[in-house]
């Protein structure tokens, strides 16, 4: 199930939210910490408005919630607002057995016990922003106890407490109904792959009421969550950051569109060791590998192809034969939208600017397929050690106006011009004679200084968007075996 956490301060909000968001959800969690003082009255007939199943919520500030209010307090609004016809009521683990007792006039009255015999479920939660305890499991065993449904939202810092949550699926699978949570950038892939750490729920909303909550959309459309199953086919992509990427629009489309029962995933990654571990136990039959890791995974690679073995660097790895196998499609993706130039020899020469992971892809492309290669880089020292390797010229960055129009292609490889510096332009003193190629590897924005000079030029220009997609689909295809689909056209 997918659930919408609808934190707006009025009730009509609330519904106005939730009516957006109605067809991807199949439930929500009504924040009452969160709704203005004057609102509480009208949250009691919100689950009859809402006409779905509602987990009534008051959350306290060390919580994550906004309820300033003693635990004696706070309760005693939850009892009020529990009266309407809520399915679950969340009730963090610690509050004190003293403060569920209410007072209604004369009487005293159990709010769990109320709450039981009105058939509402209680949901026993317990946040940690700092990490995952190591008594993880046991207090998930004593939530349950009770006959309420164990909720835990922690905070994981590692890839490791990810295999932590991960683990939950198999070694608590007696307790039925939980939740679990891992919040912040690594507990991303639990929020969308939750079934598989037991989840029976995960949360999403538009304005990430808790950190690395997805919205409802990309959840169901993107992601299809809520479809998962213990057949479907795990991939994804590690890196660190991890969360910008554009890989998940490429690839769980182009899955969808096969009807191949599988799902790729963002996978925030500190260590490629225990990445690995992960990709074991899940399995993940395959992924990207991004910033800072195209490096770091070499070592657990059985097989690897010319390329990788040439650049020394790798971005997909996939599960073939019991055995990792490591390939390039940075390599091929820069190739494909040149390739018939190539082959019919108009791209004699080129100037690459940059020397750094990236320009090594690129200039061992071009070598490969005979082009002679000129690296301009700012720190000279790195241009000649590429240049050396490869037999190539190189020069410093500061002399690039001397090579203006005398090559057929020129490739820029650095960050350079990307958003927010979208004014940068590293080929500054270069004039495009109009008969080149332009190749700029940022992909954001889509027409960098450099490009819109070269066009200006007369030039023909090729933008980083372009070699992204063609990189992704070659991925696709090392995954599943199946051209992309032609009918697809994502936007990155
Ligand atoms: P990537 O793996 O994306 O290529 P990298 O290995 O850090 O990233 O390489 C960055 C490249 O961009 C390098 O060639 C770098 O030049 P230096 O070798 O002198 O560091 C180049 N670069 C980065 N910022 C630059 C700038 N402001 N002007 C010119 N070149 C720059």
């Amino acid at each position: 199930m997918l659930c919408l956490t609808l934190t707006e301060s009025t009730i009509a909000k609330d519904l106005e939210v939730l009516e957006r968001n109605r067809r991807f959800v199949s439930m929500s969690e009504l924040r009452v910490d969160c709704l203005a003082s004057g609102e509480m009255e009208k949250a009691v007939d919100f689950p009859k408005k809402a006409a779905m199943p509602i987990i009534l919520t008051c959350r306290r500030i060390s919580d994550g919630g906004k309820c300033e209010l003693a635990d004696k307090a706070r309760i005693e609004i939850l009892s009020r607002v529990a009266e309407g016809s809520f399915a679950y009521v969340d009730i963090e683990d610690d509050v004190k057995r003293r403060d569920l007792k209410i007072k209604r006039g004369e009487q005293s009255i159990d709010f769990e016990a109320s709450l039981k015999a009105r058939g509402i479920r209680i949901i026993r939660s317990f946040h940690d922003f700092e990490g995952v305890p190591a008594d993880l499991f046991g207090r998930i065993s004593k939530l349950a106890a009770r006959g309420d449904i164990p909720k835990v939202a922690v905070m994981p810092q590692s890839m490791l407490d990810v295999i932590t949550l991960f683990r939950i699926h198999d070694e608590l699978r007696e307790i039925k109904e939980k939740i679990v949570i891992g919040m912040g950038a690594y507990g991303v892939c639990t929020r969308i792959l939750y079934k598989r750490c037991g989840s029976m729920l995960s949360f999403c909303s538009d304005n990430e009421a808790a950190p690395g909550q997805l919205s409802a959309q990309t959840m169901k459309e993107l992601y299809h969550a809520d479809s998962v199953n213990d057949l479907t086919h795990i991939y994804g992509v590690i890196g660190n950051p991890v969360l910008q990427t554009k890989s998940p629009v490429i690839h769980n489309p182009g899955f969808h569109a096969i009807h191949y029962n599988a799902i790729y995933v963002p996978f925030q990654v500190d260590s490629v060791r225990a990445f690995f571990k992960l990709a074991e136990m899940l399995p993940v039959y395959g992924f990207s590998v991004t910033i800072p890791h195209k490096r770091n995974v070499l070592p657990y690679l059985g097989r690897i192809t010319r390329e990788v073995k040439q650049i020394g660097s790798c971005n997909t790895v996939v599960h073939i034969q019991s055995m990792w196998k490591g390939i390039n499609t940075d390599y091929y993706g820069f190739l494909e939208p040149l390739s018939s130039r190539l082959t019919d020899g108009t791209i004699k020469s080129a100037l690459v600017i940059g020397a750094g992971g990236a320009s090594r892809a690129i200039v061992w492309a071009l070598r490969n397929h005979d082009v002679k290669v000129t690296v301009v880089n700012r720190t000279v020292e790195h241009a000649k050690a590429l240049a050396m390797e490869t037999m190539s010229a190189y020069d410093s960055l500061d002399h690039i106006s001397a090579y203006s129009g005398s090559v057929d292609l020129v490739v820029q490889t650095t960050s350079v011009g990307m958003t927010p510096h979208e004014q940068d332009d590293a080929s500054k003193g270069y004039l495009f004679s109009g008969k080149e190629i332009a190749f700029d590897l940022v992909y954001k924005p889509r027409e960098t200084v450099f490009l819109r000079r070269a066009k200006e030029a007369g030039c023909r220009t090729i933008s980083g968007a372009l070699m992204l997609l063609e990189q992704g689909k070659l991925q696709f295809e090392a995954f599943t075996g199946y051209h992309y689909p032609s009918s697809l056209h994502p936007v990155i």
